[in-house]
């Protein structure tokens, strides 16, 4: 586990490029990432290349003994390449060219930007590959699945469509065109999703849109990796990512990456809703399941964040650390913080790096010094990982159809998600987020919520784990579309109704409005937003609606198939329901519970096949203790333990 920054060499005076590296090695830090938007600096004409300056840059940090994550700069073209070809400038939805000025306005599908992406990104790996002090290249910035309409695109997205439904009349069929005669009868009709609202638009076009963006996107990042590993076949290859409105199918962008990279910014204000208080915890596990293994945290919080927003609170005492430890112990193997100094100039001036403007050492310097030096000590984790019986299931599908049609007023796919994540996390449960396509043999118990858009595979996968005796939770609106984001003629929940043993009779999608539901035990919760109504063949009813229309009717039900169980949870409920409803999951398949953890503590447990380390991380602005069942040895403080007493956004680790 290491420390790094990211820094801007093209953003500050020479003289203070080997001062910082003194600095920087004595705090302890390891990397640095530079380049990412400094292609006018490389190629500042067309063709004439200077990278003296970098050799000079990588030159001094490696004399100090820190390494270089270098970037291709392909997400910034210099000015001269849009004025000589405007041509490779995003279009939007509304048809409009984006304005220049600002960043990552090319189109990615244009041959042209390609062309000269690829001549860049050529130069830099002759001229670095082989140098020891390059220890991994990051493509681009921040890619996103771009949704530009120009003509590029346009032409693609048409011979995609076609490739893939054989036929003008193959893609009348998946669209269903006949609908407010929308029928095409040239394939030059057929137009990306436009800048009105989406519930207006063709939802399998705009479902497909979606699928040929992040394909476009994936095979950017492929050929950029080919392009280096032709030249560098030692440097490992990523690019970084983050969640956005238009966030790329994370399995099939690093599909080919040798390492995932996540931006890291957890909110400085602590959310309010307790719903909310692991959610920074799933967004890790999450970038942890894309490769099933450990990834870096490429960015990372380091001070008030803002400039396109207004400014956010300080990290509080304790959040540089506590934030990046949380990563660390959750699979960031290494984590760069943005960035080493806050911008003088240009518009993220206000997006707070771990100096301040005046470069003088600060609280947040003082507290990221000391994490340099407490992760240096930790070496020992690196040999270990993370094991989880628990696993939920993200499908970048659903999620990208359900921003197509959000379903009901609350409704979010990605909270139902984390309220699972959030019950397992209050019972210090290791859970993996992991692709619906994954081998699930591994797991205990799986929980899938609104599996949407169906795909045979993925159906195959989820019975195949009841089948072996794994015990899977479904949830309301699942087994909904075909593979065209279209609805399907038969009961809800389609392909699953066998698996769950029961079958939708009715739904009702009460919004804001709240029922009460009362499980086997006569505990009640209030839910909403969503109510299905459940006949049952094989299943039983864990839940039932306990007031209203549906009072006595199946809310939640409970399936033994095969040598498993499936359950169905057919509302959404607050988090009193799902911490009971996993706790009795957890006794069932005898995955250990820790009882009695205080709200917002966090446990991670990692193993080397020998030895367990259990993290243990407050975050929470209140001071915790936490009694261990036995005295245990604290890597942190060097000293053997009963109980474990933590500052805000503290973390203690024991040896089991
Ligand atoms: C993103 C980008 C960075 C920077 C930060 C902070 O994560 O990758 O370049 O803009 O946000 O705003
Ligand atoms: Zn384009």
């Amino acid at each position: 586990m290491r420390i790094g920054v990211d820094y801007y060499p093209e953003q500050w005076d020479k003289s203070l490029w080997e001062k910082d590296a003194e600095i920087m090695a004595r705090t302890g830090v390891k990397l640095i990432r530079i380049g990412e938007f400094a292609w006018s600096r490389i190629e500042p004409r067309e063709g004439e290349y200077d990278l003296d300056w970098l050799d000079e840059v990588i030159g001094i940090f490696s004399r100090y003994t820190i390494g270089t994550v270098m970037c291709t700069p392909t997400s910034c073209p210099p000015l001269w390449l849009y004025e000589k070809h405007p041509e490779i400038i995003q279009v939007g939805a509304d048809g409009q060219p984006i304005r220049t000025g600002i960043r990552a306005h090319r189109c990615i599908n244009s041959p042209i930007f390609r062309d000269y992406a690829k001549k860049v990104t050529e130069r830099l790996i002759r001229h670095f590959s082989g140098n020891p002090a390059i220890v991994a290249w990051q493509i681009d910035n921040e890619l996103e699945a771009y949704p530009c309409t120009c003509s590029v695109c346009r032409e693609k997205f048409r011979n995609w469509l076609i490739e893939k439904h054989d036929s003008i009349e193959g893609i009348n069929k998946a669209f269903g065109s006949s609908v407010w005669s929308g029928e095409y009868s040239d394939i030059s009709q057929i137009q990306p999703p436009n800048d009105y609202p989406k519930a207006w638009q063709n939802p399998a076009l705009c479902l497909e849109w979606y699928r040929f963006t992040s394909e476009c996107t994936a095979d950017f990042v492929r050929d950029a990796m080919l392009t280096i590993r032709l030249e560098d076949t030692r440097v490992p290859i990523t690019t970084n990512t983050w969640f956005c409105e238009n966030t790329p199918d994370f399995y099939k962008l690093y599909e080919l990456l040798d390492f995932v990279s996540y931006d890291n910014y957890p909110p400085v204000r602590i959310p309010d809703d307790p719903e909310d208080f692991y959610s920074h915890a799933f967004h890790l596990d999450l970038m942890r399941g894309i490769k099933g293994k450990g990834f870096w945290g490429m960015e990372q919080l380091s001070g008030s964040t803002g400039s396109w927003a207004p400014m956010s609170p300080a990290p509080k005492s304790g959040m540089i650390m506590g934030y990046a430890m949380q990563a660390m112990v959750r699979g960031a193997e290494t984590v760069m913080h943005f960035r080493w100094r806050t911008a003088l100039t240009g518009a993220e001036m206000h997006w707070h790096g771990i100096l301040d403007h005046s470069n003088v050492p600060n609280r947040r310097f003082l507290e990221f010094s000391e994490l340099c030096r407490r992760v240096s000590q930790l070496g020992i984790l690196d040999s270990t990982r993370i094991v989880s019986e628990a696993a939920i299931i993200y499908s970048p599908e659903a999620d990208a159809a359900f921003k197509i049609q959000p379903q009901v007023d609350g409704f979010c796919y990605l909270q139902q998600l984390k309220a699972f994540h959030s019950a397992l996390t209050r019972f210090g449960a290791n859970v993996d987020i992991v692709a619906p396509n994954t081998d699930l043999s591994q797991y205990k118990l799986v929980i899938a919520p609104s599996l949407y858009v169906n795909n045979k595979t993925v159906t195959e996968n989820i019975y195949r784990f009841v089948i072996n005796g794994g015990t899977l939770v479904l949830t309301a609106r699942s087994g909904v579309k075909d593979e065209n984001n279209n609805c399907i003629m038969d009961t809800l929940p389609t392909v699953f109704k066998e698996l769950i043993g029961a079958e939708i009779t009715e739904y009702d999608p009460i919004g804001r409005g709240e029922q009460v539901i009362r499980d086997f035990a006569g505990n009640e919760f209030r839910c909403r937003q969503w109510c299905d109504i459940l006949r049952l063949s094989t299943a039983r009813a864990y839940a039932e609606y306990n007031d209203g229309e549906y009072r006595c009717m199946p809310a939640v039900t409970m399936n033994r198939y095969c040598s498993g169980v499936a359950y169905y949870v057919g509302t959404i409920c607050g988090s009193d329901f799902y911490e009971s409803f996993i706790s009795n999951l957890m006794m069932q398949t005898g995955i250990p519970k820790l009882k009695g953890l205080p709200r917002g503590v966090e446990v991670t447990t990692r193993t080397n096949g020998r030895d367990e380390y259990v993290c243990f991380f407050n975050n929470s602005e209140k001071p915790v203790v936490i009694p261990l069942p036995k005295p245990m040895y604290s890597m942190i403080s060097v000293i053997g333990k009963d109980r474990l007493e933590l500052r805000p956004f503290e973390m203690d680790i024991v040896r089991k």
